[in-house]
């Protein structure tokens, strides 16, 4: 039986972090055994908001060798850069005509960007999400892994298939989230305010690259306070976003002793964000290490992208040519 179709996308706009870890990357390695699966870094994306591309080669190689790093096989994914497909510009171009401006204008990451950027109102960051549907609905996916904060971007992919497979024929399937712990994951900062981010709240977020005291020093400034004074008090939201770091990191019988300290409470925050700085350095240094070994090969890596391209290609031609012909654009 054929296997089930996977995309997903990462802007290359700064390092990875463990956001795009837990988010993202950590379910993309668990679907490269079962299904057809076509990650690629979201190049034109970023230009949206970061027109300036003097570190986009450097970025777009990094988030590859990141990527394999955290456990990709490139014999087993589809591996490429979204410039090197121009069968998604078309079917963009295509899905454009199926969006209306007011649902784009009142799109979340819309409007958050154009408080970030007022001055770079572009038309892309408007259609931002209809390129994105392009992205999943070029490979006629089903399932897109991605962080809680894309789950909008999804739905709105899926009223764009369905508005064509209304309007001219079934050709789409309807892309779903996917996270294999079945609920889409935000990945809190450090700050106890928001997410960890590429570009936002950078002492806050733990990147793939830090080195092991940096790694350190950003755990060990994570805010708390003085303790619970009752037992079972209620958890304040930062020291409930530190369980959440842990969780993902440590050993369960670790964040269990903790939690337990908690309820008695008998807590040190200190000594728990102590355990949490090594259990991060455990995790990320071996990701970096290899990651950094990687992006020396620039010849695998432009091999891999010209390769992965290639594949990509294909079946990219194929979704173009049914949809030409369901619309009726086909003359010879
Ligand atoms: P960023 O938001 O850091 O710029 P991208 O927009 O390129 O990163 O996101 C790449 C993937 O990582 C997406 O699937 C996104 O949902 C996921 N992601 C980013 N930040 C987080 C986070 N803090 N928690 C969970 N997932 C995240
Ligand atoms: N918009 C996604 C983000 O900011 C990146 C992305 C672009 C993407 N195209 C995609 C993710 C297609 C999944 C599928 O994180």
């Amino acid at each position: 039986m054929a296997k089930e179709i996977v995309v997903s996308g990462i802007r290359p706009t700064g390092f990875l972090h463990l956001g795009n870890y837990f988010g993202a990357m950590r379910n993309y390695v668990r679907m490269q055994e079962e299904y057809e699966c076509y990650f690629f870094v979201a190049d034109w994306h970023s230009l949206t908001t970061h027109p300036d591309t003097k570190e986009l080669r450097n970025s777009v190689l990094r988030v590859l060798a990141e990527n394999i790093a955290a456990g990709l096989d490139p014999e087993k994914v589809c591996l490429y850069a979204q410039s090197d497909v121009p069968e998604i510009a078309e079917l963009f171009l295509l899905l454009n005509m199926l969006a209306y401006k007011g649902e784009l204008e009142k799109t979340t990451t819309f409007k958050d960007k154009v408080r970030l950027q007022p001055d770079n109102v572009n038309a892309g960051l408007l259609t931002y999400p209809v390129l994105m549907s392009a992205d999943i609905l070029i490979h006629r996916a089903k399932y897109v892994p991605v962080g809680k904060d894309q789950e909008q971007h999804l739905e709105m992919a899926r009223n764009f298939a369905q508005r064509f497979n209304h309007r001219y024929g079934e050709l789409f399937p309807e892309p779903q989230a996917f996270n294999f712990g079945n609920q889409l994951l935000k990945v809190p900062s450090l700050d106890g305010a928001g997410k960890m981010s590429k570009s936002e709240n950078q002492y806050a977020t733990l990147y793939l690259a830090d080195d092991d005291d940096l790694i350190r020093k950003k755990v060990m400034k994570a805010k708390t306070d003085s303790g619970p004074t009752e037992p079972n008090s209620s958890m304040p939201d930062y020291i409930q976003n530190l369980f959440q770091l842990m969780s993902l990191v440590s050993e369960d019988s670790t964040t269990q002793k903790f939690r337990e300290d908690f309820d008695k409470p008998s807590i040190r925050y200190g000594d728990m964000k102590k355990q949490l700085a090594e259990d991060m350095v455990k995790f990320i240094a071996p990701i970096r290490e290899k990651a950094n070994a990687i992006r020396q090969d620039e010849s695998f890596l432009s091999k891999l992208m010209k390769e992965g391209a290639e594949r990509s290609r294909e079946s990219a031609s194929k979704t173009i040519e049914l949809t030409r012909k369901a619309i009726g654009l086909k003359y010879f």
